[in-house]
């Protein structure tokens, strides 16, 4: 077929005829989650900014195996915001906060991200907005005002107390009364972040109308936040009481099973509203906010007839680290899935404690084999490729409203939001002044130019896996198939096969060392002689053949192999 002929082909072909989505884009894609506040700051006031990722695209990916090799990014909320929750209270949603740029620097963003192959999602926050908003000014001036209804008001109880028990993720009650007008609003976060009324069409329509504006502009899809807090009981039925809460050795918000004032069954119709949105842009995606068992995910997943929406994963945050309990969720997840629904496995993001810190330097670089070698899209938080670790940061003097507003849990979010690490100099290269942020102490050991001189540093497998997987079909689009566990509980293997293609990975999560043998009985058509390394955790047996039918595993090792088959 000629040139012309191609391109003739791939503009006749009917948009909704495609059920095999083996070539778009999501289904190659490693997604780098940048926190803008942190990544780098290019005007030396202390703060990240879009112009200081426009001058790290080349370490995201440069077209060589030097630079990371990842091919979209999520860019945490960058809209105009008074920063009560740093950027999830948003005041609009049509610009660009100035602290970091211009809608201009936003758009050579896109374009030299773009000329790169890499995709731009955007934090969509439709939950709420800030108390800032025009809108929301407007809604509170006056119970008769036209925007009253775009945000949750009731009356007070007849005792004046709140309508009902629900609580603020964030602490306290969910209700905060507002004298102007006497009665109620609703905010499942900061008092400085009122619910949107999802109830309300015109809300749903400026929404829309958000989605569409930035997808004009270019950008690939969204990440969206909090989406099961979009619709709540129309009753306002109180939240039961959880028989599992301990006093104060318990979050206080979980002193309550929020089964009416979230993950109400409607909300299922209200994001198929937004993929309705995404449809008319083929190449759009949207992964939703939402830690959801397996069950959930999948009604998710269901929501949407586009296979270009999935919920987040965050399961393996905080499943048992052992090769069993890796095992039978994996399992179980992937049977659940259609083979056009998009996976994603998360081990970390800007709510959560650094990889490093929870699992351990060791464990972290089994973290970061699963990612890229699973079924699906990984999402690598900025700063895990360098194994950063949390910052201890008292809560109290923090600056993360949560833990300041929940202190003694341990939520404050400082910790992983530190900023990122580039080198060995003042600031860490991050800025010529003082970061928003202090440092973590270790910037001098862990960072991006010593890491990156090192054979056997967490950048360089980082760097390897990405490479791997993103030139290994079986990687991207290959079935999974687990086999027997080994070492006990220890050892949890899989081979991804797609077409005569066979990888097998073989993870230790243990501290001991394990004799493993494979037969070729499990081993799906493949042989147990003659498989090439392709990566190993110690970065040290790449290129080598080896014969699996019996064979050791040390601490902690994970081997990527390639089967050659019979
Ligand atoms: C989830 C976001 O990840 C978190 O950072 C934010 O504080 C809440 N949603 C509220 O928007
Ligand atoms: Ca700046």
């Amino acid at each position: 077929m000629t040139h012309v002929t191609t391109l003739l082909c791939l503009f006749m072909k009917p948009e909704k005829e495609s059920h095999n989505l083996e070539h778009h884009w999501t289904r190659s894609a490693v997604v780098y989650q940048i926190y803008p506040r942190s990544f780098k700051d290019s005007n030396g006031d202390g703060i990240g900014d879009l112009r200081g990722i426009i001058q790290k695209l080349d370490y995201l990916n440069d077209g060589t195996e030097r630079s990371l090799g990842i091919n979209a990014i999520w860019i945490n909320p960058i809209y105009p915001s008074p920063m009560k929750d740093f950027g999830y209270d948003v005041s609009d949603y049509y610009s660009i906060d100035p602290l970091f740029g211009t809608m201009a620097d936003f758009e050579t963003l896109v374009s030299y991200a773009h000329a790169r192959t890499i995709k731009i999602l955007m934090d969509f926050v439709p939950n709420h907005t800030s108390s800032q908003h025009p809108w929301f000014l407007e809604s509170r001036s006056s119970r008769m005002n036209k925007k009253r209804d775009w945000y949750i008001w009731r009356d007070p109880k007849p005792d004046g107390n709140p309508p009902n028990n629900w609580l603020s993720v964030f602490g306290g009650p969910a209700w905060t009364f507002d004298a102007t007008t006497g009665q109620y609003y609703l905010h499942s976060f900061l008092k400085d972040q009122p619910d949107l009324n999802w109830r309300t069409i015109e809300v749903r329509e400026e929404m829309e109308h958000v989605l569409r504006f930035w997808l004009q502009k270019g950008v690939d899809g969204f990440r969206t936040d909090s989406i099961s807090y979009l619709i709540k009981d129309d009753g306002f039925r109180d939240d039961p009481p959880n028989p599992n809460y301990i006093a104060g050795r318990s979050n206080p918000y979980d002193a309550l099973l929020h089964i009416y004032s979230q993950g109400r069954p409607e909300l299922l119709s209200a994001a198929n509203t937004l993929c309705k949105v995404l449809d008319a842009y083929p190449h759009a995606f949207m992964v939703s906010e939402a830690y959801l068992g397996i069950p959930k995910m999948v009604e998710l997943y269901r929501a949407c007839d586009n296979n270009l929406h999935a919920p987040f994963n965050f399961n393996l945050i905080t499943l048992p680290w052992n090769g069993e309990s890796f095992k039978t969720f994996i399992d179980e997840f992937d049977a659940h899935l259609r083979p056009d629904d998009c996976p994603n496995y998360v081990f970390g993001n800007h709510d959560r404690s650094r990889v490093a810190t929870r699992l351990g330097q060791k464990r972290a670089r089994i973290a970061a084999v699963l990612q890229c070698t699973l079924r699906g899209m990984p999402f690598i938080y900025y700063g895990e490729e360098i194994g950063m670790e949390d910052l201890p940061v008292k809560e109290e003097t923090g600056l993360d409203p949560w833990g300041k507003n929940v202190p003694g849990f341990n939520l404050g979010r400082d910790p992983e939001r530190t900023p990122m690490q580039w080198d060995d100099t003042l600031h860490a290269g991050f800025s010529t002044s003082t970061p928003w942020l202090p440092l973590a102490n270790n910037f001098r050991t862990i960072n991006v130019a010593r890491e990156s001189l090192n054979p056997r540093s967490m950048l360089t497998l980082y760097r390897t896996l990405i490479h791997i997987r993103t030139h290994t079909p079986a990687l991207l689009n290959g079935s999974y198939h687990s086999l027997p566990l080994q070492g006990g509980k220890d050892i949890f293997s899989f081979i991804r096969i797609y077409k005569k293609e066979g990888i097998l990975i073989m993870i230790n999560f243990s501290d001991t060392s394990h004799v493993v043998s494979f037969s070729e009985d499990v081993l799906r058509g493949f042989l147990n002689t003659g498989c090439r390394v392709l990566c190993n955790t110690e970065c040290n047996d790449a290129k080598k053949y080896m014969n699996i039918d019996t064979l050791t595993l040390r601490p902690y090792e994970a081997y990527v192999l390639a089967l050659p088959s019979k």
